[in-house]
């Protein structure tokens, strides 16, 4: 039995979650396997519940599940609540508490999409990425950081805010690691991002990265600055195979990176720590409260979410190929949220997208 605990979260959260569950059941019923699904809050949610994102209760249900699905937090509501209580720092914490140093964000293209990328065909088919996103450092954690009046040369006070980029070369080593046994299951390339022209903490980054290779030399080390890389990844994404970055470039560049395949609702992404404890499974965008409520979302992302669960947290390749067959399919059949609509396509709600992938999960 695979326990999973399910954090739906805020916006859109609860309703990508739902047909991701819905496609784990079928996909339990073909491949007799059963799923135990215990829900958790996290976001506002939560704070609505508990005045806090990210409650005691949360963590301990998240580690005592075999894996985490996650869908999404954040509404504007909660924009002008302090720092600590936002949605975002719950997940924030919760990747730091479960030690999800690696974010895994494939980039994958679907035949069926080449033409919803704003991207030319020519430049995006065959496009197959994956970046290795640091998760648990860098200036989303770093200290000293905050917010404080300093008095100006007139004695007038102004006030500074700041965070701290900061790496250290055991959190580079082990992030490196994940990165090129990742690029050796691969094409055996690797492009390190760092912005190492201007950053100490890029130049140790770089350092460690290479130092690191020696023991991968199978793999084709490469490195690039992040202003280069997020022109190439538009210029020219076939060049790339595995990426690896810290948390910020990596926040940004896989935003960027979903467009080539067409939307941000297409990315899924596994968080892992890999100590053989519960990773998390979520998609790479965002709550989108404006679409909330509307059944109109694209639950594509966290369904792909949910077969990168199969095959990381539960070694079933099986199980992936066929959630990953089943979304192929019903894309090839010209089904389409509002997000990769076009005109001559047949526009779906979140839950018939879901529907229609659960029909087509089958050996
Ligand atoms: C992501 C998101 C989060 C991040 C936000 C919501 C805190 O943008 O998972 O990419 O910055 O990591
Ligand atoms: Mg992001």
């Amino acid at each position: 039995m695979h326990k999973i605990a399910l954090l739906r979260g805020d916006g859109i959260g609860p309703e990508i979650v739902e047909e991701a569950k819905k496609v784990l059941e079928a996909l339990g019923a073909v491949l007799d396997i059963r799923f135990e699904f215990c829900e958790a809050l996290i976001g506002g949610c939560a704070y609505e519940k508990y005045k806090k994102p990210l409650p005691d209760e949360t963590i301990e249900i998240a580690h005592r599940c075999d894996a985490v699905l996650l869908g999404a937090v954040g509404d504007w509501k909660y924009d002008t609540l302090p720092n600590e209580l936002r949605p975002e720092k719950a997940l924030l914490g919760i990747r730091k508490e479960l030690n999800l140093f690696a974010n895994l964000r494939p980039v994958v293209i679907f035949d069926e999409l080449i033409s919803s990328s704003a991207l030319k065909p020519q430049i995006i088919k065959g496009t197959d990425i994956v970046i290795v996103r640091e998760l648990t450092g860098d200036v989303y954690f770093g200290t000293p950081k905050g917010m404080e009046v300093r008095l100006d040369s007139e004695g007038r006070g102004v006030r500074y805010a700041y965070n701290n980029m900061i790496y250290s070369e055991k959190e580079i080593e082990r992030i490196a690691h994940v990165a090129f046994k990742t690029a050796q299951s691969r094409r055996k390339k690797l492009c390190s991002v760092d912005k190492a022209n201007v950053l100490d903490v890029s130049q140790l980054w770089r350092e460690i990265i290479t130092y690191v290779s020696k023991q991968y030399p199978d793999v084709e080390l490469s490195h690039m600055y992040v202003d280069n890389a997020a022109m190439q990844l538009i210029a020219n994404p076939k060049q790339f195979d595995t990426i690896v970055t810290g948390n910020i470039f990596g926040d940004i560049l896989s935003d960027e990176a979903s467009m080539i395949s067409g939307s941000l609702g297409l990315l899924p992404s596994a968080s892992m720590s890999y100590d053989g404890s519960v990773a998390l499974y979520e998609p790479i965008h965002g709550s989108a409260p404006d679409l909330r409520g509307q059944n109109a979302a694209n639950p594509i992302a966290t369904i792909l979410s949910a077969a990168m669960m199969m095959k990381y947290s539960f070694k079933n390749n099986e199980a992936y190929e066929i959630i990953f067959n089943a979304v192929k399919g019903v894309l090839s059949e010209g089904y389409r949220t509002k997000d990769i609509f076009k005109e001559g396509d047949k526009l779906v709600s979140t839950s018939q997208m879901g529907d229609a992938i659960c029909e087509k999960i089958s050996r």
